[in-house]
């Protein structure tokens, strides 16, 4: 069978990243996808550095409707970020007829429901497991190992940057703008790093993971968003000397008044599972009525971790498209008509 064709917009961190285990692990994906996974084309602003990265693998281009009009294309991957270019890039593929894989929890968190809404009504599926905890696969634990369960609550550290910023200052007593600069050059910060530091990135994972988890609508406007900006290295002490560690939350669960959803700096007992999980490491614990407690642990940002979760979706899309299209299970997409408006 022909390989599937992807086109790429985006080709930073995340991008290259894939762009790397794609070619590395080409065989291992192929047997599992069932077929061949090819990036034939890479939109990026800057192309020299873009063709640098790709030599003569695909075609590089400077304007990303290239690609999204691309009669050939098969499944487009946003890694672009933000709410704007692409937004507009993402509805543009899904009314071209086309897969999307994303990792932008922003995107998703602002404008899922508009976008899963066009995605079902042009019959695409639209993936998103890097959009949270990077490379551990809780959207598909959410989905598909949990499906049995009534979910009770999902609590995590869901940020690698705000987790690192923590780690580092009590381990080896740094300052907080020296950590942030490092998570920055490591590839773990948002292009605006405001998002990782005022708990807004990790309230747009809570949003989506609450979506999925309670069958709501994305609804990031109703979450109590607080950082670790006025963190000092004095609380992470003090928090230390009483046994406890400071840790950024996102928190989501079912209440009597409707569904929680909260971000902010928590205390935890220091001998908590939890409470070490260091770096730029993620960590959720979801509880369901039938499983009890489940925790999932891995890295949650940087190139090679997220280009794992971006892949996955993309075998899972190959898989799906190469079936038949009236017995493809949409679990890929949110179900927008079915949602409950349960208040948060
Ligand atoms: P980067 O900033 O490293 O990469 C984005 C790339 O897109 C850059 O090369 C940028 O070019 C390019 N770009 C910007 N605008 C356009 C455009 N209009 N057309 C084509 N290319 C464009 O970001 P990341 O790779 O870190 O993040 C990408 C997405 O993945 C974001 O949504 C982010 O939230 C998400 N994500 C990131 C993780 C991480 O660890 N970094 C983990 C999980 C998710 P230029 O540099 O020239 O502006
Ligand atoms: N900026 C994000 C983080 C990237 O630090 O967790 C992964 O989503």
């Amino acid at each position: 069978m022909k390989p599937i064709k992807v086109g790429l917009l985006g080709i930073g961190t995340v991008g290259s990243g894939t762009f790397e285990v794609l070619k590395r692990n080409q065989e291992e994906i192929k047997r599992r996808a069932g077929r061949g996974i090819e990036i034939v084309m890479v939109a990026d602003l800057n192309t020299a550095r873009a063709k640098e990265l790709v030599g003569n693998a695909c075609e590089v281009v400077n304007d990303a409707n290239q690609v999204v009009n691309h009669p050939d294309i098969d499944i487009v991957v946003e890694l672009i970020g933000g709410y704007g270019i692409a937004k507009e890039l993402v509805l543009k593929a899904i009314a071209n007829g086309k897969h999307v894989v994303t990792a932008n929890k922003a995107l998703l968190a602002i404008h899922g429901t508009e976008i899963f809404k066009a995605a079902q009504d042009k019959g695409v599926m639209v993936a998103f497991e890097a959009a949270v905890a990077g490379g551990i696969p809780i959207i598909k634990a959410l989905r598909e190992g949990l499906t049995a369960n009534r979910i009770q609550w999902i609590a995590g550290i869901i940020n690698g940057t705000t987790n690192f910023i923590l780690s580092e200052m009590r381990d080896k007593g740094l300052d907080f703008d020296t950590v942030l600069k490092e998570a920055q050059r490591l590839g773990y910060a948002e292009a605006d790093p405001t998002f990782d530091i005022e708990g807004i990135d990790a309230a747009h994972k809570a949003t989506i993971m609450s979506a999925i988890a309670f069958g709501i609508p994305v609804q990031f406007d109703k979450a109590h968003v607080e950082g670790i900006t006025k963190l000092q290295a004095t609380d992470i002490r003090y928090a230390e000397q009483l046994g406890y560690r400071i840790k950024l939350l996102g928190i989501t669960r079912r209440t009597e008044q409707g569904i929680e959803l909260r971000v902010h700096p928590t205390l935890i007992p220091a001998k908590r599972l939890i409470a070490n999980v260091e770096g730029a490491m993620n960590a959720v614990l979801v509880q369901g009525d039938a499983v009890g407690a489940t925790l999932y642990y891995g890295k949650g940002a940087g190139a090679e971790p997220t280009a794992s979760a971006v892949i996955a979706d993309l075998v899972d899309i190959t898989r799906l498209a190469t079936a038949d299209p009236e017995h493809r299970v949409p679990h890929l997409a949110f179900q927008p008509d079915a949602m409950a408006d349960t208040p948060v």
